[in-house]
């Protein structure tokens, strides 16, 4: 079966999706493990590190995307997740195609759908009314564990990438996942929230756990924190800036072993290698050539392989 890993900051721009999509593609084209990636933001960006619009738009035609398979789950019918899996979407050279490497595609439609039906409230509601809501409650968020009973033991390692929010898609991928991945650039602000993204997925933990019970259900268990990893990491000439290295020592006293202890750094070979859709060392450029240099992304995998 296999590992589910979510990529989770509710902080945008922290290299969420960088990460997940490099951590992926190492995984499989080095490493031959079969990986399963799930873009479930719909700004769709994972999906469009992987493929071409074009390609992207006739794929959504036909047999569609996460947005149709959602319906699916919506309206009671088997999801049917095989069907929906892009194999190998990464086109390298040579019409050849990224090994490995296999694809939930994200929809913009998402969107609108991103919004909880259910919740338990009322005063003094009766143990019946209270067990109809704690079915929603599981019900809006157990989408992507369908996904995974479907197809997971098809895969060595299942990736999700979410949106930089803790709205409904997040919470089922914290519900998926056996472990969540925080990315952080090591600054004020982007650090500032991590206790309490830490402290809201604890909450979501009990509040989820509490609902199973009610509804006479097995536990439902949120992911744990399984590794906060430093990205974007500003280096000024050879060394890090202070600004930077203060912060990870200070969120390291914190978290201690739960921070990788590798780290990505401030490189524009990771953004040309995002225009052309491939991981960048597949990618031809003399700045791609210099982030590959840095092997950042393949030493984060051994630490990975290492935890989990
Ligand atoms: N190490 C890096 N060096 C330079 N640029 C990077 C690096 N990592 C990511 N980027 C760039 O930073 C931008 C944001 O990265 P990314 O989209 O992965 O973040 P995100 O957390 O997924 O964002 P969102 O919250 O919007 O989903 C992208 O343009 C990406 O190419
Ligand atoms: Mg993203």
């Amino acid at each position: 079966m296999a590992k589910v890993l979510a990529f989770i900051n509710y902080k945008g721009g922290v290299a969420k999706t960088t990460s997940a999509y490099h951590i992926g593609c190492w995984l499989a084209g080095r490493k031959e493990k079969r990986v399963l990636l799930i873009d479930i933001d719909p700004q769709t960006n994972l999906t469009f590190l992987c493929a071409s619009v074009g390609d992207w738009e006739r794929r959504k035609r036909n047999p569609g995307t996460i947005l149709r398979m959602y319906k699916r789950y919506v309206d009671g019918t088997p999801i049917d997740t095989k069907r929906y899996i892009w194999q190998e979407p990464i086109r390298l050279r040579d019409r050849r195609r990224h090994p490995r490497v296999h694809l939930i595609p994200c929809d913009i439609d998402l969107i609108g759908e991103d919004v909880a039906t259910g919740s338990i409230v009322g005063v003094h509601p009766s143990m019946a009314k209270l067990k109809e809501q704690a079915v929603s409650v599981l019900r809006d968020r157990q989408f992507l564990c369908r996904v995974i009973d479907e197809v997971g033991s098809d895969y060595d390692y299942i990736i999700i990438d979410c949106p930089p929010n803790l709205y409904l898609m997040t919470q089922n991928a914290l519900l998926a996942s056996d472990y969540y991945i925080v990315t952080a650039i090591p600054d004020h602000l982007s650090t500032i929230g991590l206790n309490t993204l830490h402290r809201k997925v604890r909450e979501m933990d009990k509040m989820l756990n509490s609902a199973a019970t009610l509804a006479g259900r097995h536990q439902a268990r949120c992911a744990e924190l399984g590794g906060i990893l430093f990205v974007r990491v500003r280096i000024g000439g050879q060394v890090m800036t202070n600004a930077h290295s203060n912060k990870m020592a200070e969120v390291r006293s914190t978290f201690e072993d739960k921070c990788f202890d590798t780290h990505t750094t401030e490189l524009i070979g990771y953004t040309e290698a995002a225009a052309n859709s491939l991981p960048v060392w597949l990618h031809d450029s003399e700045n791609a050539r210099r982030a590959t240099k840095k092997q950042e992304y393949p030493k984060v995998v051994d630490e990975l392989l290492e935890r989990f």
